[in-house]
């Protein structure tokens, strides 16, 4: 069996682009299933940090072949410029490399407008999405107008295609929002310049993709945003509009889950989100600014796609145990466990108290999840910097007492730990 599925157990920005590439080392091939260039990873391999957005992280591997599954949406704008960006920089993007699968969809700026439009309906109940025209996308797809990548092998087709779906799309924005229509024409062009140079990386994946799961090779499923933003698991509608979640991958990229056997978790040794919904561990004070950082190194914690200061708190261990249950987690990853030294004491929200009740399990609703305070268990912090620790048995015995806690609350193993930024500082249990 030799699938690997990587799933974010928080809301997104739990380190998984770094989590990515340490796996990459062992696979060979490195597959995305969902969300579109919403997505920011960071990897730093000695001076040299890497942010990507859509395409996988284990391209910055030689033996690995990288796949864009049709659960993905894709900006060629945005991948183009990614492709230029990794070459200018050594990084061989040949499409052999590179597949995209010909039934993903197509992001336009016509979907842009309309995901800026929305929000800024919305007003104060916006979402507060990346503004990447991710839900408008995956909005077209549902309602099967949307615009497959497959497309680009036919110009004419890809042609009438856009000019069609700008139509559609400039009735809404001047109808519905009062706001300035697109030029079709304009973005036809566009597209099909894109398509010329975008072709040979679209293809039916399912060949090439059953062949090497046949053949044994180890192919990594790299998830982007996380459980909580799952527009089925999450708090809806504060959610993104695709499934991040263990389903995501199996229909994103198309095959069965017999062929899996590791589902590996990743979450923050504290909780972070960005934009709009809850998030009951929250904290608006002086350990959450200190959690954030102040901006001036690369970890610290902003947004890597819109650069939004994210929200910050103590770790949610009912937003952990519900992660673990629903995606079927064998193992969890501890990314970030260096921020956490030199706090006197930390916490973990153990159960939440929602109506004078105590509840041990994550409410699905909205209004519930508002209203719910967490329950914390209170630990001993511990002062030692631990960035250049690499073994489990090196770390303070307080750090030691916080992983083996996480462990117990979800009742799987902390396999690995990441204690900064660099490649090497991980430690492997
Ligand atoms: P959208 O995916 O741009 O539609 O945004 C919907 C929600 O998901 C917003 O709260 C975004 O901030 C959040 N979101 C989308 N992608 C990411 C991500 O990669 N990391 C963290 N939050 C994300």
């Amino acid at each position: 069996m030799p699938v690997t599925i990587l799933i974010g157990a928080q809301w997104g920005d739990e380190g998984k682009g770094r989590v990515v590439d340490w796996f990459a080392q062992q696979s060979q091939v490195v597959a995305r299933y969902a969300g579109g260039d919403n997505a920011g990873h960071t990897v730093t391999i000695a001076d040299n940090t890497f942010k990507l957005h859509i395409i996988p992280s284990g391209i910055l591997h030689e033996q690995v072949t990288c796949i864009l599954g049709q659960g993905v949406v894709l900006n060629p704008k945005r991948f183009l410029s990614e492709v230029a960006d990794l070459h200018a920089r050594g990084i061989d993007i040949a499409p052999q490399r590179l597949m995209i699968s010909d039934r993903a969809h197509l992001i336009t700026p016509g979907h842009m407008a309309l995901d800026a439009a929305s929000e800024s309906a919305l007003g104060d109940d916006a979402i507060g999405t990346t503004k990447r025209g991710i839900g408008p996308a995956y909005t077209d797809k549902v309602r099967r107008r949307g615009l497959q990548a497959g497309l680009m092998h036919t110009p004419e087709d890809l042609g009438e295609a856009i000019q069609r779906h700008i139509q559609e799309v400039n009735e809404t924005l001047v109808n519905q929002y009062g706001a300035a229509p697109l030029d079709a024409d304009k973005i036809a062009a566009e597209y099909a310049e894109y398509a010329q140079q975008l072709a040979p990386y679209i293809t039916n994946i399912a060949p090439a993709l059953l062949k090497a799961l046949r053949q044994g090779q180890r192919v990594l499923c790299e998830g982007a945003q996380g459980t909580l933003l799952d527009v089925d698991m999450g708090h809806y509608p504060f959610v993104t509009s695709s499934s991040p979640s263990v389903g995501g991958a199996l229909t994103g990229i198309g095959f069965g889950p017999t062929w899996v056997d590791r589902v590996v978790g990743v979450t923050k040794a504290f909780s972070t989100r960005v934009g709009s919904g809850p998030m009951p561990t929250e904290l608006n004070d002086a350990i959450g600014d200190r959690l954030r950082g102040t901006g001036a190194n690369p970890w610290d914690e902003y947004g890597t796609t819109t650069g939004r200061p994210r929200r910050c708190g103590w770790l949610d261990g009912v937003v952990l145990r519900y992660a673990a249950e629903v995606n079927g987690f064998t193992e969890l990853i501890l990314t970030k466990l260096d921020i956490l030294s030199g706090f006197e004491t930390l916490n973990i929200a153990v159960a939440y108290e929602l109506d004078g009740q105590r509840v041990d399990y994550l409410p699905a609703r909205v209004s519930d999840m508002e209203r719910a305070t967490p329950i914390y268990k209170t630990f001993t912090g511990w002062t030692d910097d631990i960035t250049h620790v690499r073994t489990w048995e090196a770390l303070p015995s307080a750090a030691r007492q916080y992983v083996e806690f996480i462990e117990d609350m979800i009742g799987i193993p902390v396999t690995m730990m990441s204690v900064g930024p660099e490649r090497s500082q991980m430690i492997v249990r």
